[in-house]
């Protein structure tokens, strides 16, 4: 038996991260490997999912601050790793997170342009050298996923932003895949079909097992 590893899918709205999550699910199972917890951010814990609530809410007649955003997503992040994911780990379990703390670098840094320096520290404090072991990043055109994410219905508080800001945490997203060696890109823009292949691609490549 392998050890547990922990698997991560990141990329804007409408990029197929959940479409991903499904085939990475199947594939596992096609491996032999049944303990797999799958969990999102914000979200994933009863706390987590009521900050989810929150920040997704498009109705609060309030300014947010971006620091208060940017907490938010730290509150949530650390309810998930010390209830969740690392419990699950610790217990054999796999762990496949729609999301992770790339997207908050890459929104909060780059859409919303927080000082990374700033969510560095944060970071650290928060969750310090804790990493997943794999990094998928669905890259595409901010106007394309929007346009794929419209078809699900009303647009929570950050679909209704403006395509700059995506574009900025596009960019952002972008750098972080030079940086961190466990981020892995694909091609989102592709077909469903063509995608899936992509994503499987990169666990084989991964050296998971
Ligand atoms: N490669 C693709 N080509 C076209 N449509 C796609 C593709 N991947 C996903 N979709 C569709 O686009 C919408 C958003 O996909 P989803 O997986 O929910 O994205 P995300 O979770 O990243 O927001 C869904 O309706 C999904 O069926
Ligand atoms: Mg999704």
């Amino acid at each position: 038996m392998s050890t547990p590893k922990f698997i991560v899918i990141e990329g804007l709205e409408g990029a197929g991260k959940s479409t991903a999550l499904k085939a990475i699910e199947s594939y596992l199972s096609e491996k032999g490997i049944s303990s797999v917890v799958t969990c999102r951010e914000p979200g994933g814990t009863l706390m987590g999912e009521a900050i989810r609530s929150i920040v997704k809410d498009n109705t609060i007649d309030e300014k947010i601050d971006s620091r208060t955003e940017l907490l938010l997503m730290y509150a949530s992040r650390i309810q998930l790793v010390e209830n969740i994911i690392k419990p699950a780990l610790a217990d054999g379990k796999w762990v496949v997170c729609d999301r992770f703390y790339y997207s908050t670098f890459a929104y909060q840094g780059g859409g919303r342009d927080i000082d990374v320096d700033i969510i560095q520290n944060i970071h650290d404090a928060s969750i310090g050298e804790f990493k997943p072991d794999l990094t998928v990043y669905m890259d595409i055109d901010p106007k394309l996923g929007l346009a794929r994410a419209a078809g699900r219905g009303e647009l929570d508080r950050f679909e209704l932003e403006k395509v700059e800001f995506f574009e900025r945490t596009r960019d952002m997203y972008l750098k972080l895949v030079d940086t961190s060696s466990e981020m892995k890109p694909v091609d989102a823009s592709q077909s469903i079909e063509n995608v899936r292949e992509q994503v499987l691609q990169v666990l084989e490549e991964g050296a998971l097992f």
